[in-house]
């Protein structure tokens, strides 16, 4: 099986393509012949070394996000079969609850291998089905940027109908995150770098759009067009350099869910206590979590929003592709 690593962690020419035998199920195991997979922010700081304070594993497969085919199952395997289509969840030991420790070790494509292979053993446990209505594409897309955005509207207190939702920038979270709100009957409002992806926005179903580059007091703007009350939820994908202003757009005790670490910059906590906002952090989600997000897909026959897709052979053209930052929605590799 041909199969992506990264020898070294430099930048985006590290990626090397190699082969490698494909393994055979032990007991527990699916043997997944993976069709797709996607990037996240964090597979181009991976590849370029920036991720963490630990680096990650020498020679690591890539990639967090991937789908595929199940073509032979170990013995005492009861969750899949040979023929279903399944994605690997991110963190392939966090299943329910709240996460612990060790499930940090068990995350894809920085703690252990990850997806960027046409073959890849998956204990069935660390598997989801894909909804019928999307294709290996489309469903290598959930699992990180879907999933995080999914915790972030229900993972603490779940988003109600007539709710305002702020999301920062157009990227796969975000995206992802106006998706879910909108389909919930809340209302969207997008900030971005560009009108053009502004439009893209209220096309899939925002309310609201503001040019952050244009206003640079944009939560002023947000708290305007939020009836001056500020938004009930923030999906802060941003970081410190942008959190100041998501707590300020916020309504008092709203909530702002801490997710992205685009932006440096510091702020005095004094500001969520005066805001009487919940400031959580989100680390992507649980297979439970996962699963009901694939309910509410099925249900709503949400397509992902794929900006373009490459061939296996020009992987590293997908990651400057997200470097360049000119995308809407998600990168993805197609594999075979
Ligand atoms: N904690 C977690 O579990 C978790 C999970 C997934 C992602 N993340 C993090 O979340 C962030 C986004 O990830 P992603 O994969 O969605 O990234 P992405 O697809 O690369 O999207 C990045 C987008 O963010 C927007 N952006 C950049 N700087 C911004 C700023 N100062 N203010 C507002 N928007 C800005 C830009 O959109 P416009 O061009 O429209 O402005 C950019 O295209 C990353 O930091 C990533 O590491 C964390």
């Amino acid at each position: 099986m041909r199969l992506y690593r990264l020898p070294r962690t430099d930048g985006i020419d590290d990626l090397t393509l190699g082969s490698d035998e494909t393994p055979r199920p032990a007991r527990g195991q699916a043997l997944v012949r993976m069709r797709a997979a996607s990037l996240n922010y964090r597979d181009l700081a991976i590849a370029q070394g920036r991720y963490g304070t630990g680096g990650v594993p020498r020679n690591l497969v890539p990639l967090s996000d991937g789908a595929g085919e199940v073509v032979e199952v170990g013995p005492d395997v009861t969750r899949v079969r040979p023929g279903d289509r399944v994605a690997g969840i991110f963190m392939q030991s966090w299943i329910g609850g709240e996460i612990a420790e060790s499930d940090r070790a068990s995350a894809l494509g920085g703690a252990i291998d990850g997806v960027l292979t046409e073959y890849r053993l998956f204990d069935e446990q660390g598997l989801v089905h894909l909804p019928e209505h999307l294709s290996f594409e489309e469903g290598a897309s959930l699992p990180c940027a879907a999933v995080t955005a999914w915790n972030a509207l229900y993972g603490l207190r779940s988003l109600q109908a007539g709710e305002t939702v702020l999301v920062l920038g157009t990227g796969g979270v975000s995206i992802f995150a106006l998706q879910f709100a909108h389909a919930a009957g809340a209302r969207v409002i997008a900030t971005s770098s560009s009108d053009a992806k502004l439009e893209r926005a209220r096309a899939m179903g925002a309310a609201e759009g503001v040019n952050y580059g244009r206003h640079p007091d944009w939560e002023k703007e947000v708290r305007r067009l939020a009836g001056g009350r500020g938004v009930d939820h923030v999906v802060e994908v941003g970081g410190s350099g942008t959190l100041p202003r998501s707590i300020a757009a916020c309504r008092l005790g709203g909530a702002v869910h801490l997710i992205g670490v685009l932006t440096t910059g510091q702020m005095d906590p004094g500001m969520i206590l005066g805001a009487g906002v919940t400031v959580r952090g989100i680390y992507v989600g649980s297979r439970q979590m996962f699963e009901a997000m694939n309910r509410a897909i099925a249900l709503h026959r949400l397509k992902p929003v794929i900006d373009e897709v490459f061939p296996f052979e020009r992987a590293r053209d997908a990651y400057r592709h997200i470097e360049g930052a000119s995308h809407v929605g998600k990168v993805v590799i197609a594999i075979a």
